[in-house]
């Protein structure tokens, strides 16, 4: 993925911060406060600590003891306490960020070009829309709160260190310092292995994905092999690096462990030979050794946190990665007007020149100057050998891709300058790759709108489902399975056509959209599409010729030009390229 206007951009991380912030106002100021009282009791205990030795234990003084032990166990428990209550509000500000979050992405990715859907494979984009929020929200509010807090902890624990024992003090901040040191260097290389193994992750599950996604067709065509080959393949470079990054954390760690015990027996040694000397109190030295253990503790916690954070940083930048991608839509765009659908009356393609890039980005047309113009009330039809560029035509009305010359105009107005969702709204497109959910039958063609039972019905008769339907018991709410896995390729075109007819866009392209059915079939849904879909714009883009026979207008593509137009009978009288596919079939 290409980062674009990157430098004139904030960080991701930044970008990422404030998103957070923007969406928790009120439960970051919450937890903030508690934090802070929190913090207070946790430095203030090891004081008590000592005057417990000192005064009550050592001073001999038993009512003091008793005082300052019902005291430190009520100010424990109350922090305790708030503890809790903290993990509630860190568990809800972590729910809503990952819901906003994959929100905010999954709405930019609709709004991306075709050639950014080209261009990225399902499997990496799932890798980054699942794992990598999941990452995200793994570091969540908790995290960075605990370094607020361990970072104040860090700095007051210094300071009374520092009141206790000045020579002491001066030993534990040296090792602190070795201790930074270290973790710099390990820090760098966690995340230079965590942000290839990402890569990586992502290409092996693509495979993973090919392979269940496809489960039965793979099976039948007998290619397990080479995707388990593949699969291997990918996995042993993943699991090299994943042991890496696990020999590095655990490294890491190893290192904070040894200095933290280097720094108790500095303090046990010098400060025992203190004690020994008359020079320190024990209370004093416990108290120390306390406040020893909330610098490094913390210290090592925020060793652990930057893991996690190094971690979440790769995954933060690669769904910034997708949220710079550029939408088809500009900024300008929410100048545009929209589009008034039921004024609509033709659409026509003007000298249109397209072709996709292939990887050495040159360019191939595969329209060249296309011109043709489809009218409000007719049926019309394009036809032409497969991979002339039927489709495309149908992808670059509905701006997944722009042309590259020329242009497409609805009524005068280039769609260019037309809001994308309003020109999107007016179009429907039946296309050969049917997306079907895993619901019922209503629910797959309402897409989840509340629709009157009778309106579905009817345009599952037009569809010619009627039949189907009524066989089933539980008719409309049946379960079709994931992809639609209960019902035959017929059945799913015949459901999209009913998609279709139900919805009241004005322009409505059926891109073969009744391949898998039969001749008569076939002839039954173009009737209905003439006789329920008079007021429309409509175009039919068909391989076999006989179905399309009564349409009012038939452009016939050949060679990225559009070779000959008419309606039936003028072009067989023709005797050209249209009359020989059609004394062919
Ligand atoms: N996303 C794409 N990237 C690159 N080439 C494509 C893409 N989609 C289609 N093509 C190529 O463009 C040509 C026209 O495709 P298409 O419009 O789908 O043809 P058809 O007339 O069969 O619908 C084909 O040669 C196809 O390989
Ligand atoms: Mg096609």
């Amino acid at each position: 993925m290409e980062k674009s206007n990157i430098s004139k951009r904030k960080s991701p991380i930044k970008r990422f911060i404030k998103f957070v912030v923007n969406h928790n106002k009120m439960s970051i100021f919450t937890a903030m406060i508690m934090v802070i009282f929190i913090t207070s009791i946790d430095l203030v205990l090891p004081m008590m600590t000592k005057n417990m030795v000192d005064k009550g234990i050592t001073g001999k003084n038993l009512e003091l003891l008793l005082k300052i032990i019902v005291a430190y166990s009520v100010m424990s428990v109350l922090a305790r306490v708030l503890n809790l209550a903290l993990g509630y509000i860190y568990a809800t500000m972590r729910n809503r960020v990952a819901v906003k979050f994959r929100l905010k992405v999954l709405d930019h990715l609709s709004k991306l070009s075709g050639k950014f859907y080209t261009e990225n494979k399902t499997g990496n984009l799932m890798s980054i829309v699942q794992s990598d929020i999941d990452i995200i929200e793994n570091i969540d509010a908790e995290l960075v709160f605990s370094i607020i807090k361990n970072s104040i902890t860090a700095i007051i624990s210094l300071y009374l260190m520092f009141r206790l024992q000045s020579v002491l003090f001066v030993v534990v901040v040296f090792i602190q310092i070795l201790l930074v040191t270290t973790q710099r260097y390990f820090t760098k290389n966690i995340h230079s292995n965590v942000s290839m193994f990402r890569d990586e992750y992502g290409d092996t599950s693509n495979v993973v994905q090919e392979y269940v996604y496809n489960i039965m067709n793979v099976i039948i065509s007998k290619s397990k092999r080479f995707f388990i080959s593949q699969f291997i393949k990918g996995q042993r470079g993943l699991i090299n690096k994943d042991i890496k990054i696990d020999v590095l954390m655990s490294g890491n760690m190893c290192v904070a462990n040894i200095f933290n015990l280097m720094m108790s027996m500095a303090i046990y040694g010098y400060g025992g030979y203190m004690i020994i000397n008359g020079d320190f109190t024990l209370g004093s030295l416990i108290a120390f050794q306390n406040y020893a253990g909330m610098l490094i503790g913390p210290c090592i916690s925020i060793v652990n946190a930057n893991n996690r954070i190094q971690q979440a940083k790769v995954s933060i930048e690669r769904v910034y990665s997708i949220l710079d991608e550029e939408p088809v839509i500009d900024e300008d765009q929410n100048m545009l007007e929209g589009l008034r659908a039921d004024n609509i009356k033709e659409i026509s393609v003007e000298n249109v020149k397209f072709g996709y890039e292939n990887d050495e980005s040159e360019k191939k047309y595969i329209l060249n100057n296309v011109s043709m113009k489809f009218k409000r009330g007719d049926i019309s039809a394009i036809v032409g050998e497969s991979g002339c560029g039927k489709s495309t035509l149908s992808k670059l009305m509905y701006r997944l891709w722009d042309v590259d010359d020329g242009s497409i105009k609805i009524d005068e107005r280039d769609i260019r300058n037309i809001k994308l969702m309003s020109l999107r709204k007016c179009i429907s497109v039946v296309s050969q790759e049917i997306v079907i959910f895993d619901s019922t039958i209503r629910n797959n063609i309402s897409l989840g709108k509340k629709i009157p039972d009778d309106d579905i019905l009817r345009v599952c008769s037009l569809a010619g489902l009627d039949d189907f339907i009524s066989s089933l018991e539980a008719g409309l709410d049946t379960e079709i399975g994931e992809k639609g896995i209960k019902i035959s390729g017929g059945q799913k075109q015949r459901i999209s056509i009913a998609r279709a007819m139900l919805c009241d866009s004005p322009i409505i392209i059926f891109d073969e959209a009744t391949s898998a059915l039969d001749n008569v079939s076939q002839d039954i849904i173009m009737d209905s599409i003439k006789k329920n879909l008079e007021d429309r714009i409509v175009i039919v883009i068909a391989h076999r010729l006989s179905t399309i026979k009564d349409v009012d207008k038939i452009f016939v593509m050949s060679n990225g030009k559009i070779a000959e137009s008419g309606n039936h009978e003028e072009l067989i009288s023709k005797k050209g390229i249209y009359y020989k596919l059609y004394r062919n079939e």
